[in-house]
């Protein structure tokens, strides 16, 4: 990995300290996923057995129900399913398809991705993860799963375990609740939906999103390493270009989507980038520590855009590959535009952000499927990750007993509105009749 060259990008860690530590993390991400993985599904043992569900209801075959690093051990350890099928249930079989995803299912996902968000404030590593599945995308490449891309494959332990993903595993286990819950949304599909609920609940823009996505069944379909971009190469401006080009994507759209950066931090213990720690990034929400591109790292708007162009302060994170933003003449034209202008880069984000979801994928129905509610229900009342960056906080204890003991002292308390002064209030009365009445005399 390339470390940067100048002290001004306020790197942390040596080359050696940062790979070791990358490795490390990466052993520990896979005893974590092993054991993770480990216990047997009764839902996927029973599944094998199921009979063909109509469509948009639960349907597994065998080959996606070894698509599970679960179910691969339970399934390796078994015979093969029985060969004695009566005819209907052989042509049954044979039509049942890889299972992509159920939209109730996505929908009740959705939901649930949204309370772990309350809780857990996990917004940025969930948009980091759709990311890197869908990132590994070779448009030169026409047969799938081998030109990679949204396919679900970062869930195998051997891509987990490159360099560039170190760290996802936390996502991976956050999300493993959920796809135990809801066993027909695949895993190419629950990455896309997760990254973009957080996008969503931090504030920033709708994105155009469908779903449907058919997910890899082994590991050995999983992209080599090597296929994401490097933080610090030696010209950054041109290695952006030659990954991001090869994913079909353009100057605009690597601008844009290099805005996700408004939210999360960078860990010099996972990416061998940015401070253990900062002012913006020591208490927290979540796991304390980093070095954010952010001041409210939780919230999603144009100022990674802003603060790049500032350099203003010293604990806000600039990697190389953000600097050529401004740097470069094409980028800079976009990035100059972001952060004079929320309004255009969200639509650029959404728009991009929707391509990059797709990028590799293969639909089932080919169309995708969207969930988003119809116009006629009403909106729930928006979680703002926002509300808890570290911008805003809770009043401290001082200040809670100081408002306490101000509002003693007029004999009412924060817990409950102060009583009425019926005296004062009769009082008011009697002097606004008595003008009406001397006005209506006269
Ligand atoms: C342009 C090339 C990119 C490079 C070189 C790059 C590099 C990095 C690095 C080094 C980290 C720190 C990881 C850690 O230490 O945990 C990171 C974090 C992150 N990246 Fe990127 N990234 C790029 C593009 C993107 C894109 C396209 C997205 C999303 C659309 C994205 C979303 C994120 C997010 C949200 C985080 C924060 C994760 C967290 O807080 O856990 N990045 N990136």
């Amino acid at each position: 990995m390339e470390l940067p060259h100048t002290l001004s990008l306020f790197h942390s860690s040596s080359s050696s300290a940062a790979a070791t530590a990358t490795s490390m993390i990466a052993s520990t991400a896979v005893a974590t996923t092993s054991r993770l993985l480990r216990s047997p599904s009764p839902r996927a043992s029973l599944s094998l057995s199921r009979a063909p569900a109509p469509a948009h209801s639960p349907r597994l075959s065998s080959s996606c129900l070894r698509s599970s690093p679960l179910v691969s051990r339970l399934f390796l350890s078994q015979r093969r399913p029985s060969l004695h099928l009566s005819a209907t249930s052989y042509s049954a079989a044979s039509s049942l398809r890889c299972a992509a995803s159920d939209p109730e299912q996505l929908k009740g996902a959705r939901e649930d991705i949204k309370e772990i968000l309350k809780s857990k404030f996990c917004h940025p590593i969930l948009v980091r993860l759709g990311w890197h599945d869908a990132g590994t995308y070779n448009k030169d490449i026409e047969e799938w799963p081998k030109r990679g891309g949204a396919n679900g494959s970062l869930r195998f332990e051997i891509e987990l375990k490159h360099a560039a993903n170190a760290g996802l595993v936390n996502a991976l286990k956050l999300l493993e609740p959920i796809k135990d819950k809801y066993s027909n949304v695949s895993y190419a599909d629950l990455f896309q939906l997760a990254s973009a609920t957080a996008i969503e609940e931090a504030g920033g823009p709708k994105i155009p999103m469908k779903y449907g996505r058919v997910d890899v069944s082994s590991p050995e379909e999983c992209p080599e390493e090597g296929r994401l971009p490097d933080a610090g190469p030696p010209s950054p401006a041109d290695h952006l270009r030659q990954v991001f080009y090869r994913m079909g994507l353009n100057d605009k759209e690597i601008v844009a989507l290099s805005g996700a950066h408004t939210l999360g931090r960078s860990r010099p213990e996972r990416s061998g980038w940015g401070k253990p720690e900062t002012k913006h990034t020591k208490d927290g929400p979540g796991a304390p520590g980093g070095q954010s591109w952010t001041v409210q790292w939780l919230k999603f708007d144009n100022s990674y855009f802003k603060d790049i162009k500032a350099k203003k302060d010293e604990d806000l994170l600039i990697l190389p590959t953000d600097a050529t933003l401004f740097d470069d003449p094409s980028f800079k034209v976009y990035a100059e535009k972001y952060a004079e202008d929320q309004e255009t880069f969200f639509k650029d984000y959404a728009e991009a952000h929707a391509k990059l979801s797709n990028l590799g994928a293969k639909f089932d129905p080919p169309e995708g499927i969207v969930i988003d509610d119809g116009p006629s229900k009403p909106a729930p009342e928006k979680f703002v990750a926002a509300n808890y960056s570290s911008g805003k906080r809770e009043l401290s204890e001082a200040m809670k007993q100081k408002i306490r003991a101000e509002y003693e002292a007029i004999g009412g308390s924060p817990d409950k509105p102060l009583q009425s002064n019926y005296f004062l209030n009769i009082m008011i009365i009697i002097a606004v009749l008595a003008l009406l009445t001397s006005l209506l005399g006269n």
